[in-house]
């Protein structure tokens, strides 16, 4: 068994590094495989639509690029750093743009960004840049875009990513991804606090404080709910419950030696009877020690054989 896997270990390792032009290609005609991050498409400025894309020749050049709209995907690598404002994209992250028409919603392009070995184009933090027509028939060009990365390089935080378009919403794999720089936050010192070091839910010293994230389901079924938790040494014990569609599950906040020491854990489940507007609260029933903990992310991921409708 293991010659095989190993057989096999050796040309996906390759393939990571620079996919061939029919591969990149084959990711964008079978794009409906990756994950799509945007629900729904999502206006652009003016500015990016015209910038953000082939130049002149494959696009019809209406003078007019307001209320252009586009979909972003991305692969299995990249879906996790795409909702963290501070993530970090490994060598192999795929991300897709497709840009819609105005008026008849049809593909005009795409552009995509593919996370080289290191070294590749450091300005760039690596990333190569490429463009394929409407009809995902050919790449137009590919490679060190200094067109493209000298306007990404302006998204410093993220990687050269804008994630611009983030909400919390379901994938069309079906996780349910709730970062804790989308929460709301009610109450007297909860907070999110933004750099990089921290990037958490925190401050949670008034235990009256609560967060929560609306966001909506498409695909009703059963969740496991995974959090993201970090708690000071001595400080862990204290009572915490998620409560979404009325059903509420208790965690009791580990000690993991510091506020920032993030561990997952999968603390209960969910099931969604049908698909709409949902929102998920967190809200802490006692405090043991200095603070309740810190809370980097929630995720609901669906527990197979339990799901409706899947998308794909
Ligand atoms: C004028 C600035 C600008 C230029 C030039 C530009 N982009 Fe973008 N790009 C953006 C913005 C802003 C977004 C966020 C989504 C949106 O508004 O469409 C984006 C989104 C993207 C995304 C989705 C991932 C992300 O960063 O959020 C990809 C992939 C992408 N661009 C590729 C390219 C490629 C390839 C080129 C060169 C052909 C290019 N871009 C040129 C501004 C630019």
């Amino acid at each position: 068994m293991w010659t095989r896997s190993c057989l096999f270990a050796l040309p996906i390792a390759s393939f990571a590094a620079a996919p061939t032009d029919a591969e990149l290609l084959k990711f964008v005609k079978d794009r409906a495989a990756l994950e799509r991050v945007t629900p729904k498409p999502v206006e652009m400025t003016p500015a990016v639509s015209t910038r953000c894309n082939i130049d002149a020749l494959l696009i019809r050049r209406t003078g007019d690029h307001s209320g252009a709209a586009s979909l972003v995907f991305a692969n299995e690598p990249a879906v996790l750093p795409l909702f963290d404002p501070w993530g970090k994209f490994p060598e192999g992250s795929l991300l897709l743009k497709e840009k819609l028409g105005k008026q008849d919603h049809k593909t005009e392009l795409f552009t995509g960004m593919w996370k080289r070995e290191a070294g590749f184009f450091p300005e760039a933090n690596d990333w190569e840049f490429f463009t394929v027509d409407g009809a995902a028939s050919k790449i137009v060009e590919r490679g060190k875009l200094p067109r493209c990365a000298s306007c990404h390089e302006d998204f410093k935080k993220g990687d050269q990513v804008s994630k611009e378009y983030i909400l919390p919403a379901q994938l069309t794999g079906g996780r349910i991804v709730l970062h804790s720089s989308q929460a709301k936050v009610t109450g007297e010192k909860l907070r999110y606090e933004n750099e990089e070091k921290k990037n958490t839910l925190g401050y949670w010293t008034n235990p009256g404080d609560w967060a929560s994230w609306s966001f909506e389901v498409s695909r009703p079924g059963t969740y496991d709910i995974h959090v993201w938790q970090g708690c000071g040494k001595d400080n862990g014990g204290s009572e915490v419950a998620f409560t979404t569609a009325e059903q509420t599950a208790t965690f009791t906040v580990e000690d993991t030696g510091h506020f920032q020491n993030f561990k997952e854990r999968i603390i209960g489940r969910v099931t969604f009877k049908a698909p709409g507007p949902q929102t998920l609260e967190v809200r802490p029933r006692s405090k043991k020690g200095a603070a309740v903990m810190d809370l980097r992310q929630v995720m609901l991921t669906p527990v197979a054989g339990n799901q409706e409708n899947p998308e794909r």
